[in-house]
């Protein structure tokens, strides 16, 4: 049982945002919840450090691009760390490995003549660093960025999309699951669908940055082209190709529902098997996150004010798995305090405390006890909407056994049964039992705290076992600090 698992690979051109953050996170939660199901997985993130947007940048700041990005990956693995981010490989596509494989690709698309030398005329986009057709960008503006796009003539090298459009359809059309959600598959097919590809230009003059052109140093390999066999690269050597997942953003779906399989296809290789689709982390406003609109939040500042479990566990539920949502701070506090805090935290705490004060560290034991709960269903709904990739509806069906679990100790009243040490027993065996059940769930989701909690019945993390257990109960730490308001502002 293997599994594997990419991010994109970031831009190291300043320092990684939110929606790096979210992208890392959805990774990290499907790596675990793998891994938690016994399977061997790995899990692969990295930089994308080869494009021209990464010179021009480095120019501004007046340092080498080889320094500018030395400097940011730091930050970004900082991040990872920071969010607990628990990938296996970290691939940086500066790094001579990279450049090996991405020449090894080379060299067989052009021995079977998918590669070929011309002159391209097109509008093009310095920041997506790509081409747009007419039908696309109607306005000659580019629709992702919307400023106007430049009209380039160049002469290099192509490799032939053109031939294997229809092959696209086909795979993207047979494979349902390839392309995950729907909504992206039907985009992506509306997009293939309505006019004839060109030719990808792969190459840029060599400007002193890049991956040179085998045979051509003169010229650069494009970023795009490089950047899409990072997978490869590290997923190969270590028998991990095809990747089954690669989770990357909507606005890069062409790139790898399209030119990826395409390439691999001419390589006679295997495609990956699924690409997972996530929307776009908007600002409270609704609006794209950006620096003219100052709007943007820094996750660096975000997880200095409540845990990191807050964070993880707010992106992913009020971000829905395949669609764009906004991140409101003040909704994460909220769910810190009601959720985190009184649902979660105050249910241990309750149920441990409660035990230890009657009986000590032995809680109560499983034998002769009469099962409250069955988690069979909770488990195979878990299990199902993972599978489809919808992680936030997954944390919801969680949350509701959460407060299933809440309801009943609120109903059973432990704290009131005074001489019927049996009933006591039961109700607080089936609380633990329930804290033992929905803790491991979670795990995936917000590590740290599931530990700490599975840590107070006396258990430590692992592969997932539902069976009811004898616990050792150790003093509750409280899982969700309550955080104080901000004091209002001089000018609020
Ligand atoms: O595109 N919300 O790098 P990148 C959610 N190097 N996700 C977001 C986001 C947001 N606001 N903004 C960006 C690149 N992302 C290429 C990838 S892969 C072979 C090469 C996501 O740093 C974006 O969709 O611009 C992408 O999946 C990832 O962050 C890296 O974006």
């Amino acid at each position: 049982m293997k599994f594997s698992i990419t991010t994109a690979i970031d831009y190291p051109n300043g320092m990684p945002h939110l929606g790096h953050a979210y992208e890392k996170i959805v990774a990290d939660v499907y790596a675990r919840w793998y891994r938690f199901l016994g399977y061997e997985v790995y899990f692969l993130t990295g930089t994308d450090e080869n494009g021209q947007n990464l010179v021009k940048t480095a120019e501004k700041m007046g340092i080498s691009p080889k320094a500018m990005v030395d400097q940011n990956v730091l930050h970004f693995k900082d991040l990872c760390s920071k969010l607990n981010i628990s990938y296996d490989e970290y691939i940086r596509t500066s790094e001579q490995r990279h450049h090996d494989a991405t020449h090894h690709f080379w060299k067989i698309l052009e021995s079977k003549g998918d590669i070929y030398f011309s002159k391209y005329q097109g509008l093009y986009c310095t920041n997506c660093e790509a081409y747009y057709t007419e039908l696309q960008a109607p306005d000659r503006k580019c629709p992702e960025h919307h400023r106007p796009l430049d009209e380039v003539e160049e002469e290099g090298y192509f490799f032939k999309t053109s031939q294997y459009q229809s092959w696209v359809i086909e795979t993207i059309k047979g494979n349902p699951n390839f392309v995950m959600s729907e909504f992206s598959r039907k985009e992506i097919l509306s997009r293939l669908e309505s006019e004839p590809m060109r030719d990808l230009s792969i190459t840029r003059p060599n400007k002193g940055w890049g991956i040179p052109v085998p045979s051509k140093p003169e010229y650069v390999i494009y970023t795009w082209f490089d950047a899409l066999i990072n997978y490869y690269t590290a997923s190969e050597p270590k028998k991990f190709w095809p990747n089954d997942v690669h989770v990357i953003g909507r606005d890069i779906l062409w790139f790898h529902a399209v030119i990826w399989p395409m390439m691999l296809h001419a390589a006679g290789l295997p495609l990956p098997q699924q690409i997972n689709v996530h929307g776009m982390v908007l600002a409270a406003d609704g609006k794209k996150m950006s620096k003219s609109l100052n709007n943007g939040v820094d996750p660096f500042e975000v997880i200095k004010l409540v845990p990191v479990d807050s964070f993880r566990y707010y992106i992913l539920r009020a971000i829905p798995s395949h669609s764009n949502g906004a991140f409101v701070l003040d909704d994460l506090l909220k769910r810190h305090q009601s959720e985190l805090g009184n649902d979660y935290g105050n249910l241990l705490m309750r149920v441990v405390k409660l035990a230890r004060k009657r009986s000590g560290d032995a809680a109560p034991k499983p034998e002769g006890i009469k099962l409250h709960f069955n988690f069979d269903s909770l488990i195979a709904e878990v299990k199902d909407l993972m599978t489809k990739r919808e992680h936030h509806r997954a944390l919801d069906r969680i949350w509701q056994e959460v407060n299933v679990v809440n309801g009943y100790i609120n109903d059973s009243a432990p704290w009131a049964i005074k001489e019927d040490l049996v009933k006591f027993n039961e109700v607080i065996y089936n609380g633990l039992y329930g804290i033992d059940v929905v803790s491991q769930l979670l795990a995936p989701f917000i590590p740290e705290t599931s530990a700490k909690a599975l840590a107070s019945l006396g258990l430590r993390p692992g592969t997932f076992d539902q069976a009811p257990k004898n616990y050792t109960l150790f003093d509750p730490p409280v899982l969700f600090p309550r955080i104080e308001p901000a004091p209002p502002s001089p000018s609020s």
